[in-house]
């Protein structure tokens, strides 16, 4: 038996977060630095960056064999300033899938790696538009400021208007590129000096009487004095003071400036999540809300990593634990098929090392060895019968009509298909008018190479792609449903059915989508299976 003061504890205790950002932004270095600071790891370089796997599918399957053995890359937790961090990986790389977007459901709050040179990027973009979604509380951090970067002003300026998003900055840069200064954390009042190539930690700190005084002027020059004045006078009357409501509500994003690679700001960065990063938070299920604290268990899988031995099977699924104590042995209620579940060896990921736990709280991130029974989107619990939300599928944006190469492996090649769309590699969906053609749906290009190399190694079956003019899906809907029958009978051609049976329409732009919105207003348009925008 748990005691409810020690569930509590554990759960405030908790702070599960992924970092989002476009490739090269410095997601790598900043989670290096993140456990260099956190104590987790003692040397830099103990985090590979997939970036140079971009090219080639061998490389991609060597890199998920590596990651095989080395899973604990997926999930990093590492103790801290009285907190346990478990930092989600969100592969934004060669291997950008739906596994990204879904790793966001497992997450009570995000860190938005933004690039002072490039700024907004197209993958953050598309992140964020998730976090979004789901209202999980985004801290922004400018990297790179050791760069000749875009003006601070413009770029919060480019993050409001490109991610609809309300910002408030926590700390100004003081110059930028090889007059880098430092920052100045405006709540505190405190200059943080930046020395280039800076490898000493923790930064140079300084308090100092007012933003007036001539000691400012004393450490940064006066012009970078005057010019820093004036910002922080422009950016008190421009940006809400920092809320925690709002930032909780994920209305407005905190900013600090930083430059990861000389360990600058990311101590500072720590210390901000550390303080205003929310514990683990209540998740909504299908009948009611799920709070951390309940004493019964409960949890969900939102990834699926498969087993490097082609010829077995058996799989590593990601479970979140949402509420109560997960225990080792313990029989559990397997929701969707009725079943029991019991692990003997849970999986902790503690920085780089995966250890058999006995217990695992609220917030945890736990892997779970299976050998097929785990789906994406599967609830664990105590015998209650819920499911969570928000995992759904997202609306792919590569389609392909895939055929069976080889006649004789047909019952493989079925066998490979739905065991790897379970897992969460592609997505099946089936023409109406013509319901024996399978059409593929995919987030990145590569998962398609993916998909037939593990048909080849892991099934003997061996399939083919065939192009269909089709780049944009949505998931509709109407609460009238003769009115939706009747859009889709209109629409034949153009709908597709997911494995669940709801209606997908898909198009070849977005200006045909447009229209077809504007001429169906009572139809709901969805980019989520979930049916939520
Ligand atoms: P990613 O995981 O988001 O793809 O980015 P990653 O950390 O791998 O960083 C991308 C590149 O940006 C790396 O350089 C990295 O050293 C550099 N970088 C990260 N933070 C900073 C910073 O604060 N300032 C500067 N100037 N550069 C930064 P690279 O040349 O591509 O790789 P490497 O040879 O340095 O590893």
């Amino acid at each position: 038996m748990i005691d409810a003061n020690t569930l509590k504890k554990e759960t405030e205790k908790r702070l599960t977060f992924a970092i989002i950002s476009h490739p090269d932004a410095g997601k790598t270095t900043i989670t290096e630095k993140l456990l260099l600071f956190g104590g987790a790891i003692h040397t830099a370089g103990a985090v590979k960056s997939s970036k140079n796997t971009k090219a080639t599918t061998s490389d991609f399957m060597k890199m998920e064999q590596e990651r095989g053995i080395s899973i604990s890359t997926s999930v990093m937790g590492f103790d801290y300033g009285g907190r346990r961090f478990n930092l989600l990986d969100t592969p934004g790389h060669a291997d950008f899938s739906e596994d990204t977007y879904r790793g966001l459901s497992a997450v009570d709050s995000s860190l938005m790696v933004i690039d002072s040179v490039k700024g907004v990027e197209e993958r953050t973009r598309q992140l964020c538009a998730v976090c979004k979604m789901r209202k999980t509380p985004i801290v922004t951090f400018v990297n790179k400021l050791d760069r000749e970067g875009k003006e601070p002003i413009e770029l919060l300026d480019e993050i409001e208007k490109e991610l609809a998003i309300t910002v408030t900055p926590l700390t100004w840069p003081i110059g930028q590129g090889k007059d880098f200064k430092g920052v100045y954390h405006v709540a505190d009042k405190t200059l943080h000096l930046f020395k280039g190539g800076q490898t000493k930690l923790p930064v140079e700190v300084i308090d100092i009487p007012s933003i007036m005084s001539d000691e400012l002027d004393s450490y940064v020059g006066s012009t970078f004095a005057a010019k820093l004045r004036e910002e922080v006078e422009m950016i008190s009357a421009v940006y809400p003071p920092f809320e925690l409501d709002s930032y909780l509500a994920g209305t407005v994003s905190p900013v600090c400036f930083g430059s990861a690679l000389n360990n600058f700001g990311v101590g500072e960065l720590l210390d901000t999540l550390i303080k205003i990063a929310p514990s683990p938070l209540i998740k909504e299920a299908d009948t009611r809300v799920v709070h951390p604290d309940e004493e019964q268990f409960s949890g969900f899988v939102f990834k699926i990593h498969a087993n490097m031995n082609p010829r077995h099977h058996d799989r590593i699924a990601f479970l979140r634990v949402c509420s109560g104590v997960f225990e080792r042995n313990k029989l559990y209620k397997h929701v969707r098929s009725g079943k029991t579940f019991r692990s003997s060896n849970p999986t902790a990921f503690m920085s780089q090392d995966r250890e058999i736990i006995d217990q695992a709280w609220p917030g945890d991130i736990i892997g779970l060895h299976d050998t097929g029974n785990l789906k994406i989107g599967d609830t664990l619990t105590e015998g209650e019968d819920i499911q969570f939300k928000g995992i759904p599928n997202f609306a792919p944006q590569i389609f392909r009509t895939i055929l069976n190469a080889d006649p004789l492996k047909e019952k493989q090649f079925h066998k490979g298909l739905n065991q790897l769309a379970e897992e969460g590699v592609i997505q099946i969906f089936t023409k109406l008018h013509q319901p024996n053609v399978r059409i593929l749906g995919v987030v990145g290009q590569l998962q398609l190479e993916v998909l037939q190399s593990r048909l080849e190694t892991e099934y003997n079956a061996e399939c083919r792609y065939e192009p269909i003019d089709v780049s944009l899906a949505r998931w509709i809907n109407c609460e009238d449903k003769k009115k939706l029958k009747a859009f889709v009978t209109a629409n034949e051609r153009k709908i597709l059915q997911d494995v669940a049976g709801n209606y997908v329409f898909i198009t070849d732009s977005a200006w045909a989508l447009n229209r077809i919105q504007e001429l169906n207003k009572e139809i709901s348009f969805y980019i989520t299976s979930e049916m939520r925008n």
